[in-house]
């Protein structure tokens, strides 16, 4: 099997933004969050934003700008993503990326995990063709975290208070951000684990993703 260009194209502008976006969580200093500010290490110490309807001076950092705004170009790649879901482009479709939503589908992600496992003692993969539900199910997960990531990130666009305190709605949503952050991370790192395994056996399957290839 191989990718629809559609998805090979999306893939690489989702992966990249993603990546970067982590990163830049990661070092960014976040203003209203109560750290010091002094401690981040993308930040303009004297950049400064006149906030029109409080009349207040606050400070911005650039990795908060650059956070915000590359995170409002993933939720529109996520959504493109989620609208390809419903097409019959090759590899595109929702039944790829959640196999177990029906009793088959579930049937082969149970044995091909069963198989995954025994492989894994010894650092080996099945072949793509035979890891299908696995691969398509991590794959979905990836699709859905992004996209929680993306609806709570535009409603902090919208609701975070730059210049302190937030509200306990708003709190909470900021924490649920973050865990969803570590949990997309420990997919991510699965994902591109499995990528090098099965690099490694020759299995090839960056060119079944490459927006380049065939
Ligand atoms: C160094 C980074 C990455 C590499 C080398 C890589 C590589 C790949 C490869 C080879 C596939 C095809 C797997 C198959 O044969 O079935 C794939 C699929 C996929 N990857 Fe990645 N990937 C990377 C980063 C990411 C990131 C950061 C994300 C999430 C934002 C991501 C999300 C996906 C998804 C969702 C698919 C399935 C295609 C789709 O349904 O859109 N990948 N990746």
């Amino acid at each position: 099997m191989t990718y629809g260009k559609p998805v090979r194209i999306l893939h690489a502008l989702l992966a990249m933004s993603v990546l970067i976006q982590i990163a830049i969580g990661e070092l960014m200093n976040v203003p209203g969050a109560g750290d010091e500010p002094g401690h981040a290490f993308l930040q303009i110490p004297f950049a400064f934003a006149y906030e029109g309807h409080t009349g207040v001076i606050v400070e911005e950092t650039l990795g908060f700008e650059v956070h915000e705004f590359l995170g409002l170009f993933i939720v529109a790649l996520v959504l493109i993503r989620l609208i390809l879901a419903f097409t019959t482009i090759p590899g595109a479709g929702w039944r790829d990326l959640f196999p177990y939503v029906c009793a088959s589908g579930c049937k082969t992600l149970i044995e091909e995990s069963k198989t995954l496992f025994a492989g894994l003692t010894r650092l080996k993969l099945a072949p793509p063709e035979e890891s299908k539900a696995v691969a398509g199910s991590v794959h979905g997960l990836i699709i859905l975290s992004v996209t929680c990531m993306a609806i709570i990130g535009t409603v902090l666009f919208f609701a975070w208070n730059e210049h302190g305190r937030q509200t306990a709605l708003i709190d909470l949503l900021g924490e649920t951000h973050e865990v969803i952050a570590g949990f997309l991370e420990a997919l991510l790192a699965a994902h591109i684990l499995a990528v090098i395994l099965h690099q490694r056996q020759g299995h090839n399957i960056i060119a079944r993703i490459k927006p380049g290839g065939e």
